[in-house]
């Protein structure tokens, strides 16, 4: 699910890997993926985006 102005929520289980195929640990079943680039946790969010007035629309 994408966030009005944030970030992607995904929720079960689903393998995460990095553009290099580096795969991603998970410690939750829901995690929020960044999309505004400025999470300082890539490829989580840090809730940097709405400092920085990330929108989406
Ligand atoms: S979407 Fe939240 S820090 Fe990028």
């Amino acid at each position: 699910m994408a966030c009005p102005d944030g970030p992607f929520l995904v929720r079960g289980d689903v393998d995460i890997v990095l553009p290099d195929g580096t795969p991603v640990p998970r410690t939750r079943k829901t995690v929020a993926l960044c999309r505004c680039g400025l999470s300082t946790i890539k490829p989580f969010c840090d809730g940097t985006h709405r400092a920085s007035g990330f929108r989406t629309g």
